[in-house]
């Protein structure tokens, strides 16, 4: 059996855990791969034979069918960019590139090169979610009047936490919005079906100042740097947003990397006229399903009767399947025949980037934004 020759870009915290996806499909050989620092060191410890610090070097030298960009934001648009031009289909980390601009270039890029171009917003695949989709198409929950929730982190809580995140010359306009913000509203659109609207933000910045290491500093790390420059911070912490949909719901979220003991929690309720729908990573192989008059429901996932959201299991209720599982099922549905496919492209992508340039000019003008569908 011919494998898929795959590389990856950028093997820091999301990149390790593409590889490890990656090995666990079986159809893929994870040939190469680039870090600007410690490539071969990196690539020896992950057991990857070929290793490059320039990610032209690679692509010139080796013939690739795939390639993961795992890399900080202001990268991503050069790296896919060339790939694409080189014929090699991209799975790319969110958000999808620095400015809406670039993602624009490579949405019509990879459309005219027919590549395949994905998004990892991977919350997409986990079951419970695929199935909720369904219920909602099925028209389960009724008339959809409100959807409200949040994302909330604390690895950022102190002021000694710093991450190239902070720093917008590398993270883009806004930080917790593309972040964490993206993976929050493409969720609630890919569930619901609707389209947000229109916008209303409100940022915070806690520290004006941070602490920045002046060693390497490692994402989602909580030790305390001892040797370190004080840096301007210049993206928010916390953001606030209200929401109008194209049905004529409202919603809300808030989102924010200082909320301590929660260490990456996305809550979605969804009400219907019917019925309404809550989903958390807390408590993600369960489906929580309000009535106002019978009990309410809770689904498991062993009980998920779609078929497409059973093609996502790979293991029994009682075992669970979260973060490095979710990533492989959406690598399993990209190397894969599978007819219907769940998982976001770079069309997705390009929504996401426009919702959150938005989210910023409101924030900036105190104002309503509307976005255009
Ligand atoms: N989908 C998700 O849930 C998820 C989770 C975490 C991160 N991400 C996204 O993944 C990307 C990487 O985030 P991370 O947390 O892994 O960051 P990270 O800092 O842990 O890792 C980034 C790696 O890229 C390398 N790198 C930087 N510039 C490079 C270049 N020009 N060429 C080659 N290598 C380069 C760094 O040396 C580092 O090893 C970001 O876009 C982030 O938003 C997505």
């Amino acid at each position: 059996m011919n494998k898929f020759k795959t590389a990856v870009v950028g093997a820091g915290f999301i990149g390790v855990a593409h590889i490890e996806a990656l090995r666990r499909l079986g159809n893929v050989d994870v040939v190469a791969l680039c870090d600007k620092y410690n490539s071969e060191k990196k690539a020896k410890e992950l057991y990857i034979e070929h290793s490059y610090s320039n990610y032209k070097k690679m692509i010139d030298e080796i013939d690739l069918d795939f390639i993961h960009i795992c890399t900080p934001n202001n990268t991503h648009f050069d790296i896919a960019k060339y790939a694409l031009e080189n014929n090699i289909n991209v799975i790319l980390e969110k958000p999808m590139t620095f400015t809406v601009k670039e993602a624009e270039i490579l949405t019509s890029l990879a459309k005219d090169k027919q590549l395949i171009n994905v998004i990892n917003f991977h919350n997409r695949l986990y079951p419970t979610n695929i199935h909720i989709k369904n219920m909602i198409e099925a028209n389960e929950i009724g008339d959809i009047i409100s959807i409200n929730g949040a994302y909330l982190q604390d690895w950022l809580l102190f002021d000694t936490d710093y991450s190239w995140r902070l720093n917008s010359n590398e993270s883009g306009l806004t930080r917790t919005v593309a972040d964490i913000g993206s993976h929050w509203m493409d969720l609630v659109e890919y569930l619901t079906g609707l389209k947000i609207k229109a916008v209303f933000a409100e940022f915070k910045t806690h520290y004006k100042k941070r602490k920045k290491a002046l060693g390497e500093t490692k994402s989602f790390s909580t030790q305390a740097n001892t040797d370190f420059k004080e840096v301007e911070i210049n993206t928010e912490d916390i953001a606030l947003i209200l929401f109008r949909f194209d049905n004529g719901a409202i919603g809300n979220v808030t989102l924010s990397q200082m909320s301590a003991g929660n260490k990456n929690n996305l809550v979605v309720n969804i009400s219907g006229t019917k019925a309404s729908i809550n989903w958390s990573l807390a408590d993600l192989e369960n489906i929580k399903i309000g009535f106002r008059d019978k009990p309410n429901e809770i689904i498991p996932k062993d009980f998920l009767i779609t078929n497409d959201a059973i093609t996502a299991i790979d293991f029994p209720s009682g075992h669970t399947e979260g973060f490095p599982d979710v990533i492989k099922q959406v690598f399993k549905e990209v190397y894969s025949k599978a007819k219907i496919k769940h998982h976001a492209t770079f069309k997705d992508g390009l929504r996401q980037m426009i919702i959150c340039e938005k989210i910023y000019e409101s924030a900036k003008k105190n104002k309503w934004i509307e976005i255009s569908n």
